[in-house]
């Protein structure tokens, strides 16, 4: 047996003893790359965090307070696998404006939407099954599938979102080659991460439509739908097709990403699984902070907070859209995202995103790689996600200005 010398303790070789599954899990490349860019003097455009100057800590200490002074013995302890009744109320109550007539049997609270993910997984995915997702897509998605034994196959995106009239062909692709339907199709409608496009109404009716033709379930990731800073807020998909959706939500981009909390809203005879599979992973998700965020939710508070967010991050916006025109070389192209927390911007193809990522460190700056949202590593060699929430406007020209002088460089020579 090996010993940590360091420590001087002995070390087990665990390698034979782990489940086959882990083979498909990965690190995620993002979290990875945090670490490297968390020093305090990189820009770093790499993460998509919401501004922490802007936390609402005032509220959310009111908030804790107040739940411990009238509800304590309640929200210390074990509660229900589906989650905090009045805040599963208050979420269906929130779709009604879209048309979906959800009710709180409807609705599954979770630690984070990330959780509700793996929980689709468990759920729904078999060894080698496959699933439509977009090219570029989420990449936690892509970690918490893998883990499942999940394939993909992917449709192209433009500047209004997913291709959905790719997603027939798709499908017939898949059932040739695997002799199996695809298993859901993957969609990121509002302010995409990483994309930073939205799906336009056209081609939401149209993948309904498809959806509905081609009997596929269609599981529709909606985190930043509240953040939008111009145009007119669409339907969500599940609005036309409720009974076949299974719908994310989180409060981790519009109250704070540390309560955890998120949520699914999808079909009662779905729900049964989910709350099976919830109780083997967790029991239920965190009770004082479920009464926290329903304390803020049902005095109005989270909308006022969502208002000021999007001046806050219409601004940084603006900023960075701004610095890319001002300082980064006529041959590169970037998304114009109507809201959310991201950009896509393109490089010429002779520069490739993730070797020009050592020079943008030297340069103190960080970004995501393009490849590491193509789940089949099959794209986005020339592209990076750039994140304008977490840095203040100041920073955001000054990184943009370094990236654009190093990729000027880099191109002349
Ligand atoms: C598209 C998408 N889905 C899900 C998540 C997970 O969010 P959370 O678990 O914090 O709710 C994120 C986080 O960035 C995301 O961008």
């Amino acid at each position: 047996m090996d010993m940590d010398l360091d420590r001087q303790v002995p070390v087990l070789d665990w390698t034979g003893h782990l489940a086959e599954r882990t083979a498909g899990m990965k690190s995620s490349a993002i979290r990875e790359l945090l670490k490297l860019t968390s020093q305090p003097d990189i820009i770093s455009f790499a993460g998509g965090l919401p501004a922490p100057d802007f936390f609402p800590l005032r509220e959310v200490e009111e908030a804790c307070r107040y739940v411990i002074q009238t509800e304590g013995k309640n929200a210390l302890q074990y509660s229900p696998t589906e989650g905090y009744r009045p805040l599963r109320e208050f979420l269906a109550n929130s779709m009604h404006k879209y048309g979906v007539p959800a009710v709180p049997e409807n609705v599954l609270l979770t630690n984070g939407s990330q959780q509700a993910l793996d929980l689709i997984g468990k759920v729904l995915i078999s060894e080698g099954d496959y699933i439509i997702t977009g090219r570029p897509t989420y990449l936690g998605a892509i970690q918490a599938w893998n883990a499942y034994g999940a394939r993909y196959h992917t449709v192209n995106l433009d500047d209004d979102g997913m291709i959905v009239d790719e997603i027939e062909h798709a499908y017939e692709k898949v059932l040739a080659d695997s002799g199996k339907p695809p298993k859901f199709v993957y969609v990121l409608p509002n302010f995409h991460n990483p994309a930073g496009t939205t799906l336009t109404l056209e081609r939401r009716e149209r993948l309904a439509e498809l959806a509905t033709k081609l009997d596929l379930p269609v599981v529709e990731d909606d985190p930043y739908g509240q953040l939008r800073y111009e145009g007119q807020d669409l339907p969500p998909i599940c609005t036309f097709i409720p009974e076949r959706t299974i719908y994310l939500g989180t409060f981790s981009k519009t109250l704070t990403p540390g309560l955890r909390l998120g949520w699914v809203v999808c079909p009662e005879v779905l729900m049964q699984w989910f709350i099976k599979a919830k109780q083997g992973a967790d029991l239920h998700t965190g009770t004082f902070a479920q009464y926290v965020a329903n304390d803020i939710c049902q005095r109005g508070f989270l909308k006022v907070h969502v208002q000021r967010l999007r001046g806050v991050y219409k601004e940084r916006r603006d900023t960075m859209l701004d610095a890319l025109a001002e300082f980064w070389p006529e041959s590169c192209s970037w998304t114009y995202p109507q809201g959310g927390l991201f950009l896509w911007a393109r490089v010429p193809e002779s520069i490739d995103t993730s070797d020009f990522f050592a020079q943008a460190l030297q340069e103190k700056v960080a970004y995501v790689p393009g490849i590491n949202f193509f789940p089949n590593r099959d794209g986005g060699f020339n592209a990076m996600r750039l994140n304008f929430s977490y840095s203040g406007p100041e920073l955001i020209v000054e990184g943009i200005r370094r990236l654009g002088m190093a990729l000027k460089r880099e191109l002349e020579g």
